[in-house]
């Protein structure tokens, strides 16, 4: 049916009220709180790699990376991952998994990094993050600290402080 019909863009600033809306409504008002929105705070996403679905011109899921350092290791943090609750369980969250993390590998990125259930995220190749020295803005639990190494073993030996890429040193 052409109503259902969803279609994928990377994210622009006319999406911003719907994707407000979305996480709004998704993680409530504990989502200024968390660690990863500690880090969004620092500076922008990329908007090249954060997508929307869309139903004509209705945003109906989203996704976005931000860009970070891990000491002095780039990455990219991905969230908030988030899709209406009338149209969540139809692939739509999976494919904007995909076209992150795809976009992300094209642009030469070389790990993501995120807060969130393991079960849901390790089909697209996150794993919990095990004897890490890496150090969140806020407490994080340790189950829900996953990475997704786009290149074979390049978070071996990252570790420090997670920040804004903009932050620089600070
Ligand atoms: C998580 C979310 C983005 C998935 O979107 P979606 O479009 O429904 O995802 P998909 O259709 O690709 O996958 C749906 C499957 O993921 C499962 N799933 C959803 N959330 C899950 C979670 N937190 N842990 C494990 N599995 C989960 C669903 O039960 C469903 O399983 P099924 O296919 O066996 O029925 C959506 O449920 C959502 O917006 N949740 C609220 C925001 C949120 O919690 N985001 C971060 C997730 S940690």
């Amino acid at each position: 049916m052409l109503t259902h019909v969803v279609t994928y863009a990377p994210e622009e600033p006319v999406h911003d009220a719907d994707i407000e809306d979305i996480n709004k409504e998704a993680f409530g008002p504990g989502r200024f709180t968390r660690a990863a929105y500690r880090i969004r705070e620092g500076g922008p996403h990329d908007r090249n790699l954060s997508f929307v679905a869309m139903n004509g011109a209705y945003v109906v899921g989203s996704v976005r990376l931000t860009p970070i350092l891990i000491g002095t290791t780039p990455a990219m943090l991905l969230g908030p991952l988030a899709v209406r609750p009338a149209w969540k369980k139809q692939g739509i969250g999976a494919a904007l998994m995909r076209k992150s993390i795809e976009t992300a590998r094209l642009a030469g990125h070389k790990l993501i990094i995120l807060v969130g259930d393991e079960p849901y995220y390790a089909p697209f190749g996150f794993r919990q993050i095990v004897g890490h020295q890496i150090e969140m803005p806020a407490p994080v639990e340790p189950s829900r600290f996953l990475a997704c190494e786009l290149e074979p073993r390049v978070l071996k030996d990252v570790q420090g402080r997670v920040r804004h890429a903009d932050s620089g040193g600070r």
